[in-house]
């Protein structure tokens, strides 16, 4: 099949190449030109495993291109995906307007009849406002072409964003075309194990399914932080309780890790968006205001423990921030707690050596660039020397099971507080270091 994908960000990227993987022929095209020329250039705007190789290689094969110009893109197209960003408006709504620009697009450019597919997270009735928008630039044309709109929403994790694309849990296809429930599951086909993946519902529900499954993890996520409050205030210890909880089957183990509240650029601007949906419908989503309300807080706890030892004025004091993106795997500074816990020590005299095996350049160059106080190490245990306490605010692999006696050696503290309780207190006791975790009193 021809495809465009418009939007070569995350999910663009991944889905097009995905698509190419498989014998499509794909081009993807964005707005921003800096972007494509290095995608041109064999260079990868995004560090997501694997990706790199998969895109070089079907650029290689002839199967992926790419290009800012739209109207080269839509040429003899019969898939149009809708792959751009719905970033949080000023008043927690999903900001439609790069949506709407790539409909009128479409509708300006479209050489055949076409599905048009939205893979971008949108509020319930927005695939209706696309379809208006296509049809008015049609009629500006005097174009009987047809077109479908087709809800696809994505589900993919970054930092195993191609794997996740390659063997989906499950594809939801909202459309009751038949013909273009058909052309989707072709498309599919080669990526699921069994015809029960495909999952087939009207546009709206599938719409409303992606926000619902964000919703769902990022209630268990703060549900585990709740948890993890109270523990420490009880004298309980979450993990344990984490492990008695998730033995049940009914509860499970996954996305009930206690931390330092949840990032990224989908969980916080989709809970606040269907909270916004809600209350356009007249209905107020208590839950999912605590949900947010509980990460708000939980994304400043961090500082708090390291005010709770040091004191409220850190002018003097140097701490060493172990991880910067908002999760492993993933260059993404998108809401990442340790912008927050980075604000608040920054602002309160301390200086920073932060170390990151994939987001240092991101973050320098736009994350926390209003930032004098922050010293990029790299490795590490350069992070280390010097500083009072160690903060480890992201569970990359290669922290799991450091040196401890490196640590040791390196601080002039001897304080490690961990946001993602990634070790044994008695192990680093042994050390004579004193382990400070989320959940533990
Ligand atoms: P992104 O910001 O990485 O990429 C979006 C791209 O769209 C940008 O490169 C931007 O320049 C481009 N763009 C904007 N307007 C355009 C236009 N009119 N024509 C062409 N290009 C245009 O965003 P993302 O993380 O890939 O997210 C895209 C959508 O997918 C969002 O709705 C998001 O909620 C959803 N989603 C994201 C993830 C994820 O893990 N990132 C997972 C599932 C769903
Ligand atoms: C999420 C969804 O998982 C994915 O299905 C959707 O398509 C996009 O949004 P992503 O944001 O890439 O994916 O990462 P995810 O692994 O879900 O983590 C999101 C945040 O939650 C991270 O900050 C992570 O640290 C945090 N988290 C996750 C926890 O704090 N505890 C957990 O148990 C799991």
């Amino acid at each position: 099949m021809k495809i465009a994908m418009i939007g070569t960000g995350y999910v663009g990227l991944v889905t097009g190449t995905c698509f190419a993987e498989t014998g499509n022929d794909v081009i993807c095209v964005d707005v921003n030109a800096e972007k494509i020329n290095k995608l041109k250039d064999g260079h990868i705007p995004i560090y997501e495993p694997g990706l790199a190789d998969m895109v070089k290689s079907n650029v290689k094969k002839g199967n992926l291109s790419f290009t800012t110009n739209i109207e080269e893109a839509l040429q003899k197209v019969n898939i149009c995906f809708i792959a751009v960003g719905t970033p949080m408006g000023e008043d927690g709504s999903a900001d439609l307007q790069y949506v709407l620009s790539a409909a009128r697009d479409i509708g300006r450019y479209m050489t055949q009849d076409t599905y048009v597919v939205d893979k971008s997270t949108v509020p319930v009735g927005t695939g209706e406002k696309v379809r208006q928008v296509i049809a008015e630039e049609l009629a500006k044309r005097n174009s009987k072409l047809q077109f479908d709109i087709i809800s696809n929403p994505e589900f993919l994790k970054e930092g195993n964003a191609c794997a996740d694309f390659m063997t989906p849990d499950r594809v939801i296809i909202g459309s009751e075309q038949p013909d273009s429930i058909e052309t989707m599951k072709e498309l599919y086909e080669p990526f699921i194990r069994s015809r029960e993946v495909f999952i087939i519902m009207d546009v709206k529900s599938a719409e409303l399914a992606k926000y619902a499954a964000n919703a769902m993890l990022a209630t268990k996520i703060s549900f585990i932080n709740e948890i993890a409050n109270i523990s420490e205030r009880v004298g309980a210890d979450v993990n344990k309780v984490r492990r008695g909880i998730g033995s049940d089957s009914r509860i499970g183990y996954s996305f009930i890790n206690p931390g330092c509240g949840y990032g990224g650029s989908c969980f916080p601007k989709d809970v606040q968006a269907l909270i916004k949906t809600s209350s356009e419908y007249g209905y107020e989503a208590e839950l999912l205001q605590s949900v947010e309300k509980v990460n708000y807080a939980q994304k400043h706890i961090l500082a708090q423990k390291v005010q709770n030892i040091f004191g409220s004025n850190l002018a003097g004091k140097t701490f060493a921030i172990w991880g910067l993106a908002f999760k492993p795997g993933t260059d993404d500074m998108r809401a990442a707690p340790s912008i927050e816990l980075i604000k608040t020590l920054v602002g309160n005299g301390a200086s920073i050596k932060a170390y990151d095996p994939k987001a240092m350049k991101i973050a320098q160059q736009y994350y926390l660039k209003d930032f004098d106080n922050i010293i990029y190490s790299k490795n590490k245990y350069d992070a280390l020397y010097e500083a009072d306490a160690l903060i480890l605010v992201t569970e990359w692999k290669e922290f799991q099971s450091p040196d401890f006696m490196e640590i040791k050696g390196r601080l002039k503290g001897n304080y490690i507080i961990d946001g993602r309780n990634q070790y044994k207190e008695k192990i680093l006791e042994k050390f004579g270091l004193a382990y400070i975790q989320m959940g533990v009193k």
